[in-house]
C-alpha cells in the first residue's frame, strides 16, 4: 500500500502542521467569538483589574474630586462674566444642566460632557432610553444578575441617575431664592462672610450653615424625584390596620410625606430657618423627608449631588447679584408650575440678569 507522507518541505519544519492546526483552529475561534461578544460599552476611564478605578481618585479622592468641581465651576463663573459684559441674561437651567453633566461625566465616566461629540446621546441610544434604564437598574439589584460588564453598565447608570437630579435642584433653589429675596440676602451675606477669596473650597462651605438650610428646604418642597420608583411588597404586612398582600406594587410620594401638615409647619412656604437648629436630615433616618429616598435602596451618590449643588450656589451667589428680566419685574412674581418628566422641573424656564458682585 501507498505511503501518505508530507512533501520533504514541510517534512524538515521543526513542528507538525497537522497538529499545530489542531490546535490553532479552536483557538482562532475561541478568540474570534469573545471580540464578537464583546459589547459595546459605555467609555470609562481605563480600569485595571479588581481595583477598578480607584487609584485614579489619587490618596486623598475628596481632593481629586474637589477635581474636578473647581474646573468646572470656574468655567460657569466665566461663561456668566462674558454674559455680564454684555448685559444680558443667561439661563440658569440650561448651565446647570452642562455644568452638572460635566462634573458628573468627568467623575464617573472618566470623560467630559460634549453634545456634539455625541458621547451622550449614543450611550442613550445603545441603552435604550432613560426609563429602560432605571428599569434595568432596578431589574438587575433585585435579581442580583451581576456580570462582567456590569461597572460600565453601572458607571452609565449613575451618570444619568446623578445629573438630572442635581439640575433640577439646583433650578429650584435658584428660583425660590429670587422669589425669595430675604432668604437670598442672608444666603448671600453669610458666603460673603464665610469666603473671603477666589476660590470656595470644601472647607468654607462647611461653614455655610444657612445656605445647607436653604439646600434642604428645596428638596422638601421640590424633590426632583417626587414619586419614587415603584417597588413590591416580599411577604404580606400590616399597615395603618390595613392588610397589604405580597406582591403589591408601592409608590412613595415623597412630595405628599415632606409637605404633609401633620408634621411640617406651615409645610407650602420656603423657610430655610425651619431647619435652622433642627436635626432633621435627608441621609434616612428621618421618614418624614426622604428626597433621596431611604433604606436600601436610596441614592448612593447623596453625598456627591448634595456636594455639586452646594459649590455650584455658594459660587454664583459669592461673585454674582441676580435680578429678572426687565424693569420692574419683582422675582416675588416669578411663576413656579411644575412639569413632569424623569424629574420634576419649572414649566417655564428660568431666565436672570447677572451683576458682577464688588466687595
Ligand atoms: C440632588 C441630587 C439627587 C437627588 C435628589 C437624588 C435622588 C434619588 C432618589 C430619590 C433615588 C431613589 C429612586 C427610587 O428608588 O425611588 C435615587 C437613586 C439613585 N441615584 Fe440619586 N439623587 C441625586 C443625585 C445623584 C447623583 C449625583 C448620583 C450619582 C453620582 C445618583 C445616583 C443614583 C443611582 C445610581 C440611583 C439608583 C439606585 C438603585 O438602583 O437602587 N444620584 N436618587
Amino acid at each position: 500500500m501507498a505511503q501518505q507522507s508530507w512533501p520533504q518541505e514541510l517534512q524538515k519544519l521543526p513542528f507538525n502542521p497537522l497538529l499545530s492546526l489542531v490546535f490553532l483552529i479552536p483557538f482562532l475561534y475561541i478568540f474570534k467569538r469573545i471580540r464578537s461578544s464583546k459589547p459595546n460599552l459605555p467609555p470609562s476611564p481605563p480600569k485595571i483589574p479588581i481595583i477598578g478605578n480607584l487609584h485614579q481618585l489619587g490618596t486623598l479622592p475628596h481632593r481629586s474630586l474637589q477635581y474636578v468641581w473647581g474646573e468646572e465651576v470656574e468655567a460657569l463663573i466665566n461663561k456668566i462674566r462674558d454674559t455680564c459684559l454684555t448685559g444680558g441674561s443667561v439661563n440658569p437651567s440650561e448651565m446647570f444642566t452642562a455644568t452638572t453633566n460635566n462634573i458628573a461625566s468627568r467623575c464617573i465616566l472618566g470623560q467630559k460632557f460634549e453634545e456634539e461629540s455625541g458621547i451622550i446621546p449614543s450611550l442613550k441610544s445603545t441603552i435604550g432610553g432613560l426609563d429602560a434604564i432605571f428599569d434595568q437598574v432596578i431589574g438587575e439589584h433585585e435579581t442580583q444578575k451581576i456580570d462582567d460588564d456590569q461597572p460600565n453598565r453601572l458607571d452609565f447608570d449613575m451618570f444619568v441617575a446623578g445629573t438630572d437630579t442635581s439640575s433640577t435642584a439646583l433650578e429650584w433653589l435658584m428660583a425660590e431664592i429670587i422669589k425669595n429675596p430675604r432668604v437670598m440676602k442672608r444666603a448671600q451675606e453669610e458666603v460673603r462672610v464665610v469666603s473671603k477669596k477666589s476660590k470656595i473650597d470644601m472647607n468654607d462651605i462647611n461653614k455655610m450653615d444657612y445656605l445647607k438650610c436653604v439646600i434642604k428646604e428645596t428638596l422638601r418642597l421640590h424633590p426632583p424625584i417626587p414619586l419614587l420608583l415603584p417597588r413590591e411588597t416580599l411577604t404580606s404586612v400590616k399597615i395603618g390596620g390595613y392588610d397589604i398582600p405580597p406582591n403589591t406594587r408601592v409608590v412613595t410620594n415623597a412630595l405628599a410625606i415632606q409637605t404633609g401638615p401633620k408634621v411640617w409647619d406651615r409645610p407650602e412656604e420656603f423657610l430655610p430657618e425651619r431647619f435652622e437648629g433642627n436635626p432633621v436630615d435627608f441621609r434616612g433616618q428621618d421618614f418624614e423627608f426622604i428626597p433621596f429616598r431611604a433604606g436600601r435602596k436610596g441614592c448612593p451618590g447623596l453625598t456627591f449631588g448634595v456636594a455639586s449643588v452646594e459649590s455650584v450656589i455658594a459660587n454664583i451667589i459669592y461673585w454674582f447679584d441676580w435680578k429678572m428680566p426687565g424693569d420692574n419685574v419683582q422675582g416675588e412674581n416669578l411663576d413656579m408650575s411644575e412639569v413632569s418628566g424623569l424629574t420634576v422641573t419649572k414649566k417655564i424656564p428660568l431666565h436672570l440678569v447677572p451683576m458682577p458682585h464688588s466687595s
